[in-house]
């Protein structure tokens, strides 16, 4: 026998009994543990299978869901601006944002985001990326958990975290009827981790998940100069819509929170809350923004101090 075909044989040898070993290791095809898949986005977002809560809305809150009030009237303004500031480059994803506490961030989202569902060819996708101090359940009357931050630190898929109204929509004029084209994402959990989660990169992963399946996304966020959160939360944005209030908001705060996005586009500010419109020194130097100064004016203004 030569001493190649001994080598040969002995690599056989060896060869088999290493499959021997691997097969008796593996468990039998038919004790294999169920594979759990997680369901496709598709099922997820479609509208009979997003999870449906009763909603209590908070009608003081929401001008947009009253016919011809003057804020809805602001509203239907700012999404035409909005919506034109689409034909200069693509846009869906809209960060809400400011410089400071209480300057209206969460108002405007949420009536933004009703005011762009009743156009009833869009889809709106509204999530609360305020993982510190969350309010837009409030404004809904929708629960709080579980949400964003269950999904970003990995504890939850994203079939537990969307939400709508469940209502039955019964006639054209119902409150119903003017949100059903709108999907919740809550906040969730309030931690003292929200910087790391909103920095986790999932977010990112969650909006191009959900992106083909809704024609608006928008995020609420906290102030951008108290926490490094919004900024995190801008890179799965296609824009930043920055607010600022009337009366309230000082100069410079409103140019160091524009500032602080300068590697997002910038829509423009949101002048929230104004009597009247601004003089033509004070706010000028907003209008280099694609989306100029709206007025989300109201009689009522129960803002807490910063
Ligand atoms: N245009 C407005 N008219 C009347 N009330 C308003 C208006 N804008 C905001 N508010 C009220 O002011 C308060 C603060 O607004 P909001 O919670 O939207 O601010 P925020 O910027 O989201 O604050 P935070 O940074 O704490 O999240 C709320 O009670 C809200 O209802
Ligand atoms: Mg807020």
């Amino acid at each position: 026998m030569s001493r190649i075909y001994e080598a040969l044989q002995r690599a056989e040898l060896e060869w088999k009994a290493t499959q021997d070993s691997e097969s008796s290791r593996a468990p039998a095809p038919d004790c294999l543990p169920p594979i759990e898949e997680s369901p496709a986005v598709e099922d997820v977002v479609a509208p009979g299978n997003i999870a449906q809560h009763a909603w209590k809305l908070s009608i003081p809150s929401l001008p947009t869901l009253t016919e011809r009030s003057a804020a809805g009237e602001q509203f239907r303004s700012l999404r035409s601006r909005i919506q034109q500031a689409c034909y200069q480059a693509p846009l869906k994803t809209i960060l809400v944002s400011s410089g400071m506490p209480s300057e209206g961030k969460s108002f405007v989202a949420v009536n933004l985001a009703i005011s762009l569902a009743r156009n009833t060819v869009s889809s709106v996708l509204l999530i609360d990326g305020d993982m510190r101090r969350p309010t837009i359940h409030n404004l809904l009357g929708a629960s709080n958990t579980p949400g964003l931050s269950e999904y970003l630190s990995g504890a939850t898929e994203l079939n537990d975290i969307v939400q709508r109204d469940r209502r039955p929509v019964t006639d054209e004029s119902s409150d119903a009827r003017k949100i059903s084209n709108l999907a919740f994402i809550p906040a969730g959990k309030c931690g003292d981790n929200s910087s790391e989660l909103a920095a986790n990169h999932r977010i990112e992963k969650l909006v191009s998940a959900l992106s083909p399946h809704f024609d608006w996304i928008l995020i609420d966020s906290p102030p951008v100069l108290a926490v490094t959160d919004a900024v995190e939360l801008a890179r799965a944005a296609d824009g930043v819509l920055l607010v600022a209030r009337a009366e309230s908001t000082p100069f410079d705060v409103a140019q160091r929170a524009q500032a602080a996005f300068s590697n997002s586009r910038i829509l423009g500010f949101v002048l929230n809350a104004a009597k009247s419109a601004p003089s033509a020194g004070a706010y000028n130097y907003y209008y280099g923004s694609e989306v100029a100064d709206d007025r989300a004016k109201s009689g009522t203004d129960s803002r807490r101090k910063p």
